[in-house]
């Protein structure tokens, strides 16, 4: 019998696909329930799951807790990553008295971390994972009441693993007794990203907890590993407003510049996937012949701003119709959202063909750099007193910067090694470590919320696996 899992705060499944991929010996993880407040995820979780497995509701909710507590009376394992927005946890403990425990329940103050800590409490697994971000590590509680107040210079963390330890689970760590957390880095776990994430393993059967054995500890896996393989998309590129976007002049003042490095970038591309049929396509050799056709005639021609930007329009509109053949070719219907690039400004391709794999704005822009480049300084469109590091260009041969549910928002720090665009949801859920055929559902932006929010599976199955290790212990 496979031990029983309950996942809450369970997103798009990052972290139940990791439990269930974990094993040792014949021993395994069945996730029994998981629950959930976005619609989408919880598409996506009833899709892997079953639709009998997923509790759709706020866990806040009292009526959604009585159907977990219902769902779940005998589970082994509570998995689960509070979203962090906030840090004030401190209020009158558990020892406390009835009356003030009763105040910790109803307190609209208190933080989905304390509706975590009442479902293990009501329901009592054996063990308990606690992951989130590696920022509660350092952050001070943010005391707003007198029963704060003594909690005050308590970071968050360790508030945290007090609060497990007075509802009678041990924190304690094998091999270091002064840790009751661990901070683990996914890029150590096969999972091709920078993503430090800290979480905190508690049982209550009065044994040490398990630390995480790293998998590769020689070399990380590289971007190219992952996606190197993947059929090349192109981003549509949008026309509309064009004269309202920051730092047009820029661009039309050195329109034959711009446009040589988008059709230059294009270009490399057929000698980089040169295996690859999709980029060898009567469709691709189309795009790149009228890229190429169309910026020669603006080659020492003399034309005023207006011409110019009527020019651009009209090449925008021609490629982007051209490109419509080549995905409808390449890409079904099924996998668009999933699979291609979300559309992008001209003035953002422009910048994203020119940057150097491995570089960032701050570093364009930053004249002592060796990557300064004045022309790319010149586009820049944000405000650098706030901004600096907001276009990141990712190179092949080294893993990706952690992963962000911003994304739905932006990609712009996630600007493909070598085509001109953003990472894809499809490649974003890879460099997650989430399976080849794991799909997602709701629209684009849900989707990279989904992927952004989760814990890398591979690095799940690997927590999984020290606890199926702690549970043996315990047999
Ligand atoms: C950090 S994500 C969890 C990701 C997940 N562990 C994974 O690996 O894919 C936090 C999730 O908590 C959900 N959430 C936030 N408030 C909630 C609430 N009150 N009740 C239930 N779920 C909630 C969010 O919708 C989000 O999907």
């Amino acid at each position: 019998m496979p031990y029983t899992v309950l996942d809450l705060f369970a997103g798009g499944g990052g972290f139940s696909t990791g439990f269930q991929m974990s094993r040792r010996e014949n021993e395994t993880f069945e996730i029994i329930t998981a629950v959930e407040l976005n619609k989408d995820a919880c598409d996506t979780l009833r899709a892997h799951l079953g639709t009998e497995k997923v509790i759709e509701g706020d866990i806040t909710d009292p009526q959604i807790k009585e159907r977990v507590v219902a769902a779940c009376r005998e589970v082994d394992v509570i998995i689960g990553g509070p979203p962090c927005q906030t840090y004030s946890l401190a209020g009158p403990s558990r020892s406390g008295k009835p009356e003030m425990r009763e105040a910790l329940r109803t307190d609209p103050r208190n933080t989905l971390f304390r509706h975590f800590f009442d479902l293990v409490d009501r329901i009592r697994p054996r063990v308990v994972v606690f992951e989130n971000v590696e920022g509660i590590t350092s952050k001070q509680l943010n005391a707003s009441s007198e029963d704060e107040l003594s909690h005050k210079d308590q970071v968050a963390i360790e508030v945290i693993c007090d609060e497990l330890e007075s509802l009678g689970y041990s924190t304690r760590l094998e091999g270091d007794f002064t840790r009751r957390y661990q901070i683990l880095n996914a890029v150590n776990y096969n999972v091709p990203q920078q993503r430090k994430r800290v979480i905190i393993i508690a049982n209550r059967l009065d044994r040490v907890n398990p630390m995480v054995n790293e998998k590769n500890t020689d070399r990380p896996i590289t971007l190219k590993e992952v996606l190197g393989n993947l059929p090349v998309t192109l981003p549509k590129i949008s026309s509309n407003n064009m004269d309202k976007l920051k730092n047009m002049d820029v661009i039309l003042d050195n329109l034959d510049r711009c446009l040589n490095s988008v059709v230059s970038s294009v270009k490399m591309l057929k000698e980089s996937y040169s295996n690859q049929i999709e980029v060898q396509s009567d469709e691709f050799n189309n795009i790149l012949a009228y890229l190429n056709d169309e910026s020669f005639k603006l080659k020492d021609s003399k034309r005023s701003r207006t011409d110019k930007l009527l020019f651009l329009e009209g090449l925008l509109k021609g490629y982007n119709e051209l490109l419509q053949i080549y995905t409808k070719r390449y890409f079904s219907d099924e996998v668009q959202q999933f699979q291609l690039s979300r559309a992008h400004n001209f003035r953002d391709v422009v910048i994203f063909s020119m940057m150097r794999p491995g570089t960032s704005s701050a570093q364009f822009i930053n004249k002592e750099s060796q990557a300064y480049d004045s022309f790319l300084d010149e586009l820049y469109p944000y405000d650098r007193t706030k901004h600096i590091d907001t276009y990141v260009k990712h190179s092949w041969d080294k893993p990706s910067n952690t992963i962000l549910s911003h994304m739905e928002k932006d990609g712009l720090k996630f600007i493909h090694p070598d085509q001109p665009r953003t990472f894809t949801p499809y490649e974003a859920a890879l460099i997650q470590s989430f399976p080849l055929d794991y799909q997602f559902c709701g629209g684009r932006n849900a989707q990279y919320r989904q992927i952004g929010n989760a814990v890398p599976p591979l690095l799940a199955r690997s927590i999984g696996e020290s606890i199926l290790r702690l549970l043996e212990r315990i047999e």
